[in-house]
């Protein structure tokens, strides 16, 4: 099986910041770091840093070498990345002291995907393989509709949620993972337990991955439902862990682990990630993740 991630590269101005800044305040920043991102990049990296051959589809603008250059130093297959005119996607982060961050896109050459470099893309795919998709490209409605006439899996993680993505043919996805705002506007419930039980009624068959925050993960496959907690390590940047939770479990999961120890594997994995600055650059190797399983222990949620 080969995973192929068509997704989003974006360069991260990541703002160190007392508090959010507020409606008409100007606010003094403590620090500025420039890190490698986007939900797509990042999910790439955690799925080689976690044992798994990846191919990355996207598109990068004249700025863009950077990204380009992190996934090859991190082993990722870039033959799908293409370059276009103009600027590359970027985000502006806010990071508070509690390590909490906001967020805003711009989407650059993300939003100029083709249907000739889709097609050209999954032209080397075929049945069982992996295609992963999130929300920061253009393209993603043909993107499932052309995966899954060529009988390929499609994990989402549909973030950012948006109206027009709840109308996509979210049918043909065969792995969401999500978390509870993703998964309300999915629902239209709050409460994780009923959350769950409507996106299944909606989804019959697919695995449903759902990420609760300071209470862990729950995995639900229609049979059965795994629950895991979190870490207790210092806070330092929330950026990107979700991203490396993703990237973990299906490369674990890929390799022939069982959903159990995918999804502990995974939770290790963004715990860490937690305790670092920057999104990409905070993705822990396989052999650190494995090390700190032998002395962390999960906070029973
Ligand atoms: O999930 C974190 C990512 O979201 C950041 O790297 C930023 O680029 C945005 O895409």
């Amino acid at each position: 099986m080969k995973i192929l991630n068509f997704g989003s590269l974006n360069i991260d101005n990541v703002y160190t910041v007392s508090h959010f800044v507020r409606p008409g305040e100007t606010l003094a920043t403590e620090q500025l770091d420039l890190f490698c991102g986007g939900k797509g990049l990042n999910q790439s990296i955690a799925l080689s840093k976690a044992g798994a051959t990846v191919y990355h589809a996207g598109k990068i603008g004249e700025d863009g070498k950077i990204l380009l250059d992190i996934l090859q130093e991190h082993g990722v297959n870039t033959q799908w990345v293409e370059q276009a005119a103009g600027r590359s996607g970027h985000a502006v982060i806010q990071v508070d002291a509690s390590g909490q961050n906001c967020i805003l896109l711009y989407g650059g050459t993300n939003q100029q995907i083709t249907e000739e470099q889709i097609d050209r893309t999954l032209s080397d795919f075929g049945p069982g393989d992996l295609l992963l998709l999130q929300n920061e490209i253009n393209g993603l409605d043909l993107l499932l509709i052309k995966a899954a006439q060529k009988e390929m899996q499609i994990a989402l993680n549909p973030s950012p949620v948006s109206p027009k993505l709840l109308e996509m043919p979210l049918e043909n996805v065969t792995l969401f993972v999500f978390n509870e705002i993703e998964g309300e506007m999915l629902s239209g419930v709050l409460e994780p337990d009923q959350m769950l039980a409507a996106i299944r009624k909606k989804y019959p068959s697919a695995v449903l991955l759902l990420t609760l925050g300071k209470h862990g993960a729950v995995y639900d496959d229609g049979i059965r439902r795994l629950r895991h907690g979190i870490y207790d390590v210092p806070r330092v940047d929330t950026t990107g862990a979700g991203d490396t939770f993703t990237g973990y479990f299906l490369a674990r999961t890929a390799a022939g682990d069982s959903p159990e120890l995918a999804l502990e594997l995974a939770s290790v994995a963004s715990s860490i990630a937690v305790s670092r600055s920057g999104a990409a650059a905070s993705i822990p190797k396989l052999d650190e993740v494995l090390r700190a399983r032998e002395v962390l222990k999960p906070v029973i949620v």
